[in-house]
């Protein structure tokens, strides 16, 4: 990748297209799930080697929960056994680990290992993981509204104090800068109800490439996609360039 291209603060992935993959090859979706499960831990290791600050993964999304039963069980068993192997590597290699969603609908088991890794590895200073599960993006905001709510029900807060501030210091993610590059593997152009507050401003990046063969190249394509971006916030071309002279 050309050093000298603006590298994005914070990466949100879309992880989509393991079922294709797998029959394409034959074999049955979980198949492609666990090659999926590789090709994160080898993105989440290359985002560390390229220094970003966050990376956010849509791991398993609150409509995944209406896939057939036994792939619902297969994922499941899937993120328990990749949370055991992992998050010791994780640590050693400085990751910082949190979940974001409503992790409540989760077994026990796995919700233990889930604090598990988020105490273990939570003074960490390398790479901010932050994995979606059971998330959706209008859950996050009304859960955020929620908690607006019930801090101006105690009085800590007036209606009228109420910012763009406010809603993102009590969202999902929440501390991190907002991810300034969205990747979606798998074909679709659609955000999928993930990260809605959050994608304000973040360039969107779609592959057709499916998420098993995601690799380090393809990472690289996008980086360098964003690399090329002019980020305008409402402003016009020229104000940038001025800005940036
Ligand atoms: C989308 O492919 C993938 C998922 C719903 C599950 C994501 C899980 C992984 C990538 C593996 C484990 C990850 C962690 C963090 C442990 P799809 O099934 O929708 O594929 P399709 O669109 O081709 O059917």
């Amino acid at each position: 990748m050309n050093s000298t291209l603006q590298q994005p603060r914070h990466v949100a992935i879309i992880m989509d297209g393991n079922g294709r993959w797998a029959r394409q090859k034959g074999k049955p979706r979980a198949f492609g799930h666990q090659a999926g499960f590789h090709n994160t831990r080898d993105i989440v290791e290359a985002c560390g080697r390229r220094q970003l600050e966050a990376l956010t993964l849509f791991a398993f999304s609150s409509e995944n929960w209406r896939r057939p039963a036994k792939e619902v069980g297969l994922l499941m068993d899937l993120f328990l056994r990749a949370l055991k192997s992992e998050v010791g590597k994780l640590n050693d290699n400085k990751v910082q680990i949190q979940f974001i969603g409503e992790r409540s609908a989760f077994s026990d088991k796995l919700q233990k290992q889930m604090i598990h890794a988020e105490e273990l590895t939570k003074n960490n200073q390398g790479l901010r993981l932050a994995i979606a599960v059971n998330y959706g993006g209008r859950w996050d905001i009304v859960n955020a509204t929620r908690l607006i709510a019930e801090q101006v029900k105690r009085g800590e807060l007036q209606p009228q104090d109420i910012t763009a501030d406010t809603l993102s210091g009590n969202i999902s993610l929440a501390g991190l800068p907002e991810p300034d590059l969205f990747i979606r593997t798998g074909g679709e152009k659609r955000i999928s109800n993930y990260l809605l507050w959050h994608l304000a401003y973040t360039e969107l990046y779609f592959t057709d490439v499916l998420w098993p063969s995601f690799d380090e190249s393809e990472l690289d394509k996008a980086l360098t996609f964003f690399g090329g971006r002019e980020r305008r916030y409402g402003r016009t071309g020229d104000q940038v360039a001025e800005k940036n002279a």
